[in-house]
């Protein structure tokens, strides 16, 4: 109901967009990113409810966390952090993995390094 970290991040250096061809939600991650450690993190969403607040506790477990302890983030410790999700709605969470995935890698990129393997 309190979505945080809600909006862009115009300093963003990580930038990860991903989306579920089923259900056509998008989810879109920005990471401002310093010596290695997740400064500040924001997000946009666009799909149900359960997308929202998965995005919300996953940028709030990552804010101040270092790219690697990022990365370990899984879909499962979203949903337990959620206090679980209706099993039609699992992939919602896996959207918030995928999505910080991709900002990640996206920084990797800019930064000249090889990104990262799923
Ligand atoms: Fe697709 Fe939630 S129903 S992200």
């Amino acid at each position: 109901m309190n979505p945080r970290n809600q909006g862009r991040l115009e300093n963003a250096n990580g930038i990860g967009e991903v989306g579920n061809a089923s259900c056509g939600d998008i989810m879109k991650i920005y990471l401002f990113i310093k010596d290695s450690v997740i400064e500040d993190v924001a997000f946009e969403t666009f799909g149900c409810g359960a997308a929202v607040a998965s995005s919300s506790i996953a940028t709030e477990l990552i804010k101040g966390k270092t790219i690697d302890e990022a990365w370990e983030l899984s879909n499962k410790a979203v949903m337990e952090a959620l206090d679980g999700l209706p099993p039609q709605k699992i992939h919602c969470s896996v959207l918030a993995e995928e999505a910080i995935h991709a900002a990640i890698n996206d920084y990797l990129k800019r930064s000249d390094l090889p990104p990262r393997e799923e």
